[in-house]
């Protein structure tokens, strides 16, 4: 497959999306009739407040969750369930503490019957490019919080998904690995090219990564919108266009 060819895949659309959760017996209405579309390789990110969906949207676009009438398209083909072309990261990477960085890497393609060899080979490449090289032969328990993460994105990139879905990947990090982490997410995307669907509560990051920003509402009946970032990359984050989007997606939410 070309380059080419690769950028058009990991178009996502979303038809009439709802799903309720039963709180105390009372149907709890999480997602309602929600439209939207994805281009192939856009950087989208989901923004709101606690409680608002975003967890649920990501589970029911990795089909984790199943929706309770609405649809999910990838590249056309109706979504009933996980797929090889989309991987999920979580804030925790949860990885196999009695594998080391290249075997937990690796471990998808070894799951999809591939020889180990050639799963380590596979896996060498993505644990370069998060950067890791030097610490392929290291176990879990040696690595930081950051690493650790960078470790679960090399493993979700290995099986070269089209479509990355991040729920709030760098929400357990310190503030400078977090920033780090950021340029990373960054560079990835624009050399994997890659759907990047991220779900963040920094409204920084959403601007950092995103073509656009999706902002769910808590309240019934609001309506989600979406931010077109229109800033050139890489990003700079005192540019005064990106601090006054900043205080626009801020005054979304009535903070200041
Ligand atoms: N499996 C579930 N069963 C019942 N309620 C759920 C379930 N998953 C999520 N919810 C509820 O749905 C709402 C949205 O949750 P979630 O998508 O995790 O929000 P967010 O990620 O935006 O914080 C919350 O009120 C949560 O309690
Ligand atoms: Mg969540």
């Amino acid at each position: 497959m070309t380059t080419l060819e690769k950028a058009k895949k990991g178009e996502v659309a979303v038809r009439g999306l709802s799903k309720s959760f039963a709180l105390k017996g009372q149907p709890l209405a999480v997602l309602r009739d929600l439209n939207l579309n994805i281009r192939a390789g856009e950087s989208l990110a989901i923004v709101g407040p606690s409680g608002c969906g975003k967890t649920t949207l990501l589970r029911v676009l990795a089909g984790l969750e199943a929706p309770d009438s609405g649809e999910v398209l990838i590249d056309g083909a109706k979504v009933g369930g996980v797929g090889r072309e989309r991987a999920i990261i979580f804030q925790e990477p949860r990885l196999l503490p009695w594998l080391n960085v290249l075997r937990n890497v690796g471990f998808g393609l070894e799951m999809r019957g591939l020889p180990r060899d050639r799963a380590e080979a596979h896996a060498r490449r993505y644990i370069r490019l998060v950067g890791l090289a030097e610490f392929e032969e290291a176990y879990p328990r040696q690595l930081s919080g950051g690493m650790a993460q960078r470790v679960g994105i090399a493993r979700a990139l290995t099986v070269q998904p089209e479509i990355l879905l991040l729920d709030e990947p760098l929400g357990a990090l310190d503030a400078m690995t977090k920033l780090t982490m950021q340029e990373e997410l960054a560079r990835i995307w624009r050399e994997e090219q890659v759907t990047l669907i991220l779900v963040t509560h920094d409204l920084e990051e959403a601007i950092f990564l995103a073509d656009r920003v999706l902002v769910l509402p808590k309240e019934k009946g609001a309506v989600p919108r979406l931010i077109n970032v229109e800033l050139p990359r890489p990003r700079d984050r005192n540019d005064t266009v990106f601090v006054a989007m900043r205080r626009q997606l801020m005054a979304e939410f009535g903070l200041h």
